[in-house]
């Protein structure tokens, strides 16, 4: 079968940028920031962009490509190109692609809350809530948490949920260049025209009554450097972690997406490219969002509050709460709402392709074949988030999908590619068709920096986090049951992916065991 082809160097940038662009750039980023030293917070962020992101970055569009060569859009077909004596490497590509799903099964599931919370601004439905218990209220109603006097039912959130669902089903429908690409063309330019105009309107924002609680204050409240936090390891870890995280590299969609480069393609640029579109829509788009915006409502004390309740609470409690007091306020509840669900549409569609892709690559099977076997299992396992979202499973699905996964893949394929493949391999196809050089001392990072960095990472996540997630300290005893049912399928998942891959390469014979 002919290998499907992105129509055009912009459209691949845009689609890698889309899925890099997403609810972190917007909400985690500034949260992440205020929690961990402000501006100081900078500093580990950027030397992990330096070190960790872009390396990344490039590793995987390279290897990506070079899978792509040999028919492999996935990790285990490209890992097995990459060291093809061993027998067991395919089995740690599985990684990324169970990563990707475990990811989108509650990823569209929040995606088609912010397609819900578009809509309703336009009904009005927020018109009489002016505080913020009642908009959580309103959120936990919809969620179906509780039963209250705006929802009596979980169905409005379930509509809207399989709407998003066949949507992002639909467009990988229609491939990489019709589908993907396609939206991603128009997805981005939107996005970042809206994000501009939620800037500037938060930007000439004023508090009448308290002059000092003022945007340009609450820009300083979020870059005023706190150099103190720099000495704790937690600070550098969130940094590195956010990194992952934003520019989506790790979870084994970036080389999906680059297998369907041609030889004659740029990566080094075009990696870049992409790379800094998203740390544009991060760090001065999403900086200068809801950290300022809240400030003016709460002031510098207030703001700690909201900062500390997370990411959700800003984005879909205070944010509809400020937004909705100004003149025309409704417009940009609908301006935040659509720009947070088109980033996230952006990158779910990314965390599809790797299944399709291994379905298609590995089994040949047509796309419509593959979109229905994808669309019944994730459709089935979303229903862990949609109706055990008050049990922690999401943060389950998160923490071994959204995290966990990605440094131990991040890791696996830094080695494979700096020390396995080799370094001077490694040199030699990053530039093939490449439209720069790389400075010299990139070598020296992508061989000892990257993956000591990386180790470092994962030992310490494993001491810090793993171990105690693992053995389920702290967590409450009434949710363990949903948590050791929400671990139990994704063993099962892991395990069947691995049997796919089994069964795969026995069928493909010995020539691809050489
Ligand atoms: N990279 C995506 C985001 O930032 C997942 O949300």
């Amino acid at each position: 079968m002919e290998r499907e082809r992105w129509g055009s160097r912009l459209g691949v940038i845009l689609a890698v940028a889309g899925s890099a662009v997403g609810l972190g750039n917007f909400l985690r980023f500034p949260v992440q920031a205020v929690k961990n030293g402000g501006g100081a917070f900078i500093i580990p962020y950027f030397i992990s962009l330096f070190l960790l992101g872009i390396p990344l970055m490039w590793i995987e569009w390279t290897i990506g490509r070079f899978g792509g060569g040999f028919g492999h859009g996935t990790a285990p077909g490209i890992f097995h190109t990459l060291w093809r004596k061993n027998r067991f490497i395919k089995y740690f590509g599985v990684i990324g692609i169970f990563g990707p799903i475990a990811i989108f099964i509650y990823y569209t599931y929040i995606e088609s809350w912010l397609l819900a919370y578009t809509f309703f601004p336009l009904r009005d439905d927020f018109s009489l809530i002016s505080k913020k218990d009642e908009m959580v209220a309103f959120l936990q109603g919809y969620q179906g948490v509780v039963k209250n006097q705006y929802f009596s039912s979980i169905l409005p959130a379930y509509l809207f949920f399989v709407i998003t669902f066949v949507l992002n089903l639909l467009i990988i429908y229609f491939g990489i260049k019709r589908g993907i690409e396609r939206v991603c063309k128009i997805a981005m330019p939107t996005l970042f025209l809206f994000a501009l105009i939620l800037v500037i309107r938060v930007l000439t924002l004023k508090n009448q009554i308290n002059p000092f609680w003022s945007p340009l204050n609450g820009l300083g409240f979020l870059w005023n450097p706190d150099f103190s936090s720099l000495k704790d390891a937690k600070v550098w870890l969130s940094a590195a972690g956010q990194i992952f995280f934003t520019l989506s590299v790790g979870i084994g969609v970036i080389l999906t997406y680059a297998s369907y480069l041609t030889k004659k393609d740029d990566v080094l640029l075009s990696g870049l490219t992409s790379a800094s579109t998203n740390e544009f829509a991060e760090v001065i788009l999403g900086g200068s969002i809801v950290i300022p915006a809240a400030f003016v409502f709460f002031g510098p004390v207030g703001i700690r509050e909201v900062a500390n309740q997370g990411s959700f609470n800003l984005g879909f409690v205070t944010m509809p709460l400020i937004l909705k007091s100004l003149p025309f306020g409704k417009i940009f509840e609908i301006l935040w709402f659509f720009l947070l669900f088109l980033a996230g549409l952006t990158s779910s569609i990314s965390l599809c392709q790797p299944a399709i892709a291994f379905l298609e690559d590995e089994f040949n099977l047509s796309k419509k074949k593959s979109v229905l076997i994808f669309g019944i299992v994730c459709f089935l396992l979303s229903h862990l988030s949609v109706l055990f979202l008050s049990k922690g499973v999401v943060d389950e699905l998160d923490f071994w999908g959204g995290t966990f996964a990605l440094v131990v893949f991040a890791t696996v394929e830094t080695i494979l590619f700096a020390w396995v493949f080799g370094m001077e391999n490694a040199w030699e196809e990053m530039h093939s068709g490449s439209d720069i050089t790389l400075p010299k001392f990139y070598k020296f990072i992508i061989k000892y920096i990257t993956p000591l960095f990386l180790l470092s990472i994962l030992f310490s996540w494993i001491v810090q986090y793993a171990i105690p997630t693992f053995l389920m300290k702290n967590y409450p005893r009434e949710n363990l049951p949903y948590i050791i049912m929400t671990r139990i399928i994704l063993v099962l998942l892991f395990l069947t992916l691995c049997i796919l891959v089994k069964i795969s390469w026995s069928k493909k014979g010995e020539k691809f065991e050489t």
